[in-house]
């Protein structure tokens, strides 16, 4: 039989089928390859920066003077891996997430009493054990619990519930001093000067080093920083959510407080990997939020164009664009992106590198900017918690 020439590009149909075996091996081998590579990595400590996997070494500093915290540029936020989010990896598996952003430079890792409620604390004390020296966890208090269960109408910003949330959190963390203590809601029963001296209180007895403060506005953050140096206010803010320019980042920026905006991808809606047929689960607080209606999905998925569009000729994906922007505003700005996906971290902390003009950045704003938003972030009860 005379030799077989078919669509291989030329070559005979032996050549061709030896070729595309070792391809598929190839294909086999690589993923092991890296493995072996990564393993040469630990065995002859080299650096693993030296590999193409994103990594983070930039800083910035929250707060300033005895109340400067300084931190990797970006940080990760815990919330996702084992709470308010549809898919949850089992515990080895957000452990070890964990470490990978560990590995990849990530300094500060967020959690909060009701994130679970207390499972995330735990979760995060597990994965950071032996790390400790090395991260910091900032942690929540101020929602009202009874036995066990979230009393939704109320808040507990009362010393004697800070300093009880305060042990757990320590025990559960795994720690000897939280790094940052925030109050996660105003109590309207506790004053905002009660709240600071009785952190400031915890400060000196070495239990809490940074204090911080969440969804609160200018008026709180002044009498609150003159008892206790606020380092860092966090709040929601994400390009479909700019509340905080109007008055709490410009006081930040007078006072020397730092800055960490939550749901930075404004809970992955930013991210581009979500629409009008997304089914989110039961445990997964999107589903009872305005914003993530079909129909408010269906009308803001403009805006994730405007981002798609922009990204796509410099090579960035929407996410990244949603954060570098923020991390643009303000070098006292740290945002705290969450995942449960390796490749989702690694694309995160790429965006650090990206570098806007003026120019971009008012092209990227106006052209966001034309579009409304429809639906609001929070519900009647979640946003009458909130001050503006
Ligand atoms: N102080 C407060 O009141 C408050 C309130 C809410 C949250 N927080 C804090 O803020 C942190 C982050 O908030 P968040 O989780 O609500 O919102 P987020 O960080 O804006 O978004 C997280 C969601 O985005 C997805 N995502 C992440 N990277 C992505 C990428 N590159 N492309 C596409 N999708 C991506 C994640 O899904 P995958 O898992 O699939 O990546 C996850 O569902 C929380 O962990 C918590 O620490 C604080």
């Amino acid at each position: 039989m005379g030799k077989q020439q078919n669509n291989t590009g030329g070559i005979d149909r032996r050549s061709f089928l030896k070729r595309t075996a070792l391809a598929g091996a190839a294909m086999c081998i690589v993923p092991t390859l890296e493995r072996v590579n990564a393993a040469e990595r630990t065995i002859t400590g080299k650096s693993e920066r030296a590999s193409s996997m994103a990594s983070i070494s930039k800083q910035r500093t929250l707060g300033s003077g005895n109340a400067a915290f300084t931190v990797s540029a970006m940080g990760f936020g815990c919330m996702g891996l084992n709470y308010h989010r549809s898919e949850h990896p089992d515990e080895q598996t957000a452990i070890r997430l964990v470490h990978e952003a560990i590995d990849r430079g990530v300094t500060l890792f967020d959690t909060a009493e009701s994130y679970g409620p207390f499972t995330n604390e735990r979760l995060i004390g597990k994965a950071l054990k032996s790390y400790t020296h090395k991260v910091n966890v900032t942690t929540k208090f101020g929602h009202k619990y009874v036995n066990g269960v979230q009393v939704k109408t109320e808040e507990d910003s009362s010393p004697a519930n800070i300093r009880k949330v305060c042990e757990n959190s320590l025990r559960s963390l795994g720690v000897e001093s939280i790094a940052m203590f925030y109050q996660h809601r105003s109590d309207p029963n506790t004053s905002i000067e009660t709240v600071a001296e009785t952190v400031a209180q915890l400060i000196k007895e070495g239990k809490v080093q940074h204090f911080g403060l969440c969804e609160v506005n200018a008026d709180t953050i002044r009498r609150a920083h003159a008892i206790c140096p606020i380092t860092a206010i966090q709040s929601e803010y994400h390009l479909m959510h700019r509340t905080v320019e109007d008055s709490v980042l410009p006081l930040c920026r007078e006072l020397g407080i730092g800055f960490v905006p939550y749901s930075p991808i404004n809970r992955g809606f930013l991210g581009g990997l979500i629409n009008e047929y997304t089914q989110f689960s039961p445990n997964d607080n999107r589903q009872t939020l305005p914003r993530f209606q079909p129909e408010a999905i269906r009308k803001n998925l403009r805006i994730v164009e405007v981002l798609n569009s922009f990204g796509r000729t410099r090579g960035y994906t929407p996410a990244q664009i949603a954060l570098a922007w923020l991390m643009h505003k303000g070098d006292f700005i740290v945002p705290i992106p969450g995942t449960t996906k390796l490749s989702h971290l690694e694309e995160n902390l790429r965006a650090a590198n990206i570098t806007f003009t003026a120019d971009e950045m008012n092209e990227l704003e106006t052209a966001v900017s034309a579009i409304p938003v429809t639906g609001s972030r929070y519900d009647a009860l979640q946003e009458s918690k909130v001050q503006n």
